[in-house]
């Protein structure tokens, strides 16, 4: 090649690269053909929905899914394992919670990552995993990190199909179509799924467990899928797998036929901390009964001085505990307390800063750096170092070395108890301090001497 020609060439090349760029520039990321894009205003405020379905609407508000994008224990640890991070595919992973967490923003233009300036929202968006944005789901592309397909209307002039369990529902305001896939757990698995985007490590697996659970039953009759669980609960029925689940008679909108069970958009899983940050008192309470009819607690002595404490998933879909199971906290506590009430043994109590001393008996996920370090961050998480967790129907099994030989009038408790999140990382979060998060007793079990 001439020297001429090379320049030419060079000159061609180097405009075609600006133009790929001007065009990355002007198409936003979620523009690409296998994801969904659409415009801001095709999307109704639940607020508008509520007109109608007041009582899902009050369901929902308050919930963990109208509050992702805000709870603030996401977003502060979210920026905080967002710091400092070099590796592209650390990054990767890091800027990527926006697809769950902020998932109207995300088909929608804004945010298209973590580190965006969030406080530039827009009032829907802001307001989390919403009504049009689940009932406009008509299909999944995969079961992990939120494959959804969606079809949303042109706003409220011209709101769409709203898609859903019934398949004779002649709304006014928008068409209605029966949608098998939000009968299914699969519609739930997408989001409750979630894969490192770099590594491919599992970082959270509560429908795969599902999956594996007795609940995932080929006999229809005991077939319960998420819902059967997740969309009974209201207050007074924790609707677990160890209590009824009873259906929730009644009609889904304002002057609509009755119906044998209209289901239920609490969806109150464990976290009764950040509701209650937003004063949605009855989903904290709500959370605390599913908390308190998820498992059982047994315990005997097998010796002069050992306990045998045995722990079973009587309750959960999936394992104990689920969804980011690296950073729930479930453990045993156990005490001795002489005839005056003084401990004479204890384990799993936290200390001053409200931190779990080490040998706390726990039962989690602990995720590592590819070379058998843990690591806290998932962002870094390469592999799974340990998985303690107790699947649906499971028990688990330990020995507590008490010590000493238990005395006439001492009580021996053993208890079960639920934080979402350990101090120990709340405390390094940079800011105003976050907690302490509320402790939940799920079970106990006493022997007296
Ligand atoms: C996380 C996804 C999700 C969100 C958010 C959501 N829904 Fe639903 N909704 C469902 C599913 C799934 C069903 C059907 C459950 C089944 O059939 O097993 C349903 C059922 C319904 C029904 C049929 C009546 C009933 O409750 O059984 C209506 C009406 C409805 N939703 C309206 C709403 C409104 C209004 C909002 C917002 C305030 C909303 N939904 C938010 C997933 C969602
Ligand atoms: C003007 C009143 C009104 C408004 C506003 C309204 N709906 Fe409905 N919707 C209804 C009625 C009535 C039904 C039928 C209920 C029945 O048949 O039991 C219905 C049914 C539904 C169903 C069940 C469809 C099926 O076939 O299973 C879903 C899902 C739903 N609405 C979602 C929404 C969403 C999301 C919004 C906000 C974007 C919304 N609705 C706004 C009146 C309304
Ligand atoms: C048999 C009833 C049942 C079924 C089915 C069920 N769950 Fe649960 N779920 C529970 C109970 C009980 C808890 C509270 C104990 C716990 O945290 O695991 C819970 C808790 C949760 C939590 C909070 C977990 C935590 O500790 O942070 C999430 C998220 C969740 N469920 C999602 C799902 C999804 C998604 C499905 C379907 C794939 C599902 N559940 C199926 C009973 C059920
Ligand atoms: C668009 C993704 C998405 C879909 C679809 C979705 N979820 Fe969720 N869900 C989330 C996210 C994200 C959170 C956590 C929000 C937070 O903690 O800040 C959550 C929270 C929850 C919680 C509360 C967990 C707790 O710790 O208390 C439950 C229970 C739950 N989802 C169940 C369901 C069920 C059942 C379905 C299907 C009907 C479903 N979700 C569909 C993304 C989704
Ligand atoms: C594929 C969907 C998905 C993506 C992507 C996702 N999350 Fe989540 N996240 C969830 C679900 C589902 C839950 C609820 C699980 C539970 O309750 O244990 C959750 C809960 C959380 C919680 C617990 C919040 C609380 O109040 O206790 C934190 C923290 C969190 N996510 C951080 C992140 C961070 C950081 C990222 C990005 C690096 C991220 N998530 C990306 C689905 C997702």
């Amino acid at each position: 090649m001439h020297k001429k020609q090379r320049i030419r060439v060079a000159a061609a090349c180097s405009v075609l690269a600006l133009l790929c760029i001007a065009l990355v520039w002007v198409l936003p990321a979620g523009a690409s053909s296998s994801e969904n894009a659409f415009k801001p205003d095709q999307f109704i405020d639940p607020e508008t929905c509520g007109g109608c379905h007041d009582e899902i609407l009050a369901q929902w508000q308050g919930s963990m899914h109208n509050l992702s994008h805000k709870d603030p224990v996401y977003t502060r640890v979210a920026k905080f394992f967002r710091q400092g991070l070099t590796d592209a595919g650390q990054i990767e992973e890091a800027e990527s919670c926006v697809k769950c967490h902020t998932p109207v923003g995300y088909v929608t233009g804004f945010p298209q990552k973590l580190s965006d300036d969030l406080s530039q929202i827009q009032k829907i968006p802001a307001q989390g995993i919403q009504c049009d944005y689940c009932h406009v789901a008509v299909d999944v592309t995969r079961m992990y990190n939120n494959g959804l397909v969606l079809s949303p209307g042109q706003g409220e002039d011209n709101p769409g199909v709203k898609h859903g369990p019934f398949d004779d529902a002649e709304p006014d305001f928008h068409d209605a179509a029966f949608s098998q896939l939000h009968t299914d757990s699969k519609i739930c698995g997408t989001c409750h799924n979630v894969k490192h985007m770099a590594f491919g490590t599992d970082l959270e697996t509560t429908y795969t467990e599902w999956e594996n659970s007795p609940y995932n039953s080929p006999v229809p009759e005991k077939h319960v899928p998420c819902q059967g669980c997740h969309m009974y609960q209201r207050p007074g029925v924790p609707a677990t797998g160890s209590t009824l689940r009873p259906d929730n008679p009644g009609s889904a909108a304002a002057g609509a036929k009755q119906r044998p069970h209209i289901f239920t958009h609490n969806l109150v899983g464990a976290n009764s901390g950040v509701p209650e940050m937003f004063s949605a008192k009855d989903k904290s309470d709500m959370a605390v009964e599913r908390l308190r009819h998820a498992a059982d607690i047994f315990l005997i002595m097998i010796d002069n001085h050992t306990a045998r404490v045995v722990v079973t998933n009587t309750g959960a879909g999936h394992s104990l505990p689920t969804g980011v199971g690296d950073l729930r906290q479930v453990w045993v506590e156990v005490t001795l307390t002489d005839s005056d009430g003084n401990a004479v043994f204890q384990t799993g109590v936290p200390d001053k800063n409200n931190e779990l001393p080490e040998n706390t008996v726990m039962f989690k996920t602990i995720f590592g750096d590819g070379l058998g370090n843990p690591v806290i961050n998932m962002a870094k998480a390469k592999e799974i170092l340990s998985d303690t967790r107790i699947p649906a129907g499971k028990s688990a099994v330990r020995l507590f070395n008490l010590r000493t030989t238990p005395q006439k009038g001492h009580t021996l408790t053993a208890r079960l108890l639920y934080r979402s999140m350990p101090q120990k990382i709340l405390n390094q979060v940079p800011g105003p301090r976050l907690g302490p998060l509320p402790v939940i007793e799920m079970a106990a079990a006493h022997k007296t001497f």
